[in-house]
């Protein structure tokens, strides 16, 4: 396995649609374990493709004892609301509160290439939603008002020089906040 660097934003495949998976491969299950580490090295709860650079429908969460990596994932349900305040493994250091459905039903593929479903409230349900939006080139910032996406914006600003390249590079352990 292994820690894969991060896009950051500004990095234009993290605002592409990503590309439905035809068949779950032994490569794609090595990119789903190489995420896992990735998402786990960073201390976070999710990743998605377009955040380690690439184009498949595909990502993974890991909230509390669950872990999925879901390929195609789409919700089918949801009910509730929720405000949490969200952050971003391609966005360092950048917070906003989210409004989010509080429980959604989640189909995918799993590792095998079965059809599962994943029901998640809370911060699962939060995850759940923030990558998949990733899929689909949406990014938890389109969610927050312009007032607040500006504010965002600002402080990214201050932020981004830190990735000269584009590029979040991780070591393993590093100290970070729970960010998607
Ligand atoms: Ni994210």
């Amino acid at each position: 396995m292994a820690i894969l660097p991060i896009t950051v934003l500004g990095a234009p495949i993290l605002r592409q649609e990503t590309k439905p998976v035809t068949a779950v491969t032994d490569e794609l299950r090595a990119l789903a374990d190489d995420m896992f580490e990735t998402m786990r090295a960073a201390q976070g709860v999710g990743l998605a493709a377009p955040q380690i650079g690439r184009g498949e429908r595909l990502c993974v969460v890991e909230v509390e004892d669950q872990a999925f990596a879901l390929f195609n994932p789409e919700i089918t349900e949801r009910s509730g609301k929720i405000k949490w305040e969200e952050g971003c493994l391609s966005i360092p250091e950048v917070f906003g509160w989210v409004e989010r459905s509080q429980w959604v039903k989640v189909r995918a593929l799993d590792r095998n290439g079965e059809v599962i479903e994943v029901e998640g409230r809370d911060l699962l349900a939060v995850c759940l939603q923030h990558e998949i939006d990733h899929l689909h080139g949406k990014l938890f910032l389109d969610h927050l008002s312009f007032l607040k996406k500006r504010a965002a914006m600002a402080a990214w600003e201050e932020e981004k020089v830190k990735y000269p390249e584009g590029l979040r590079i991780l070591t393993p352990g590093e100290d970070d906040h729970d960010e998607l």
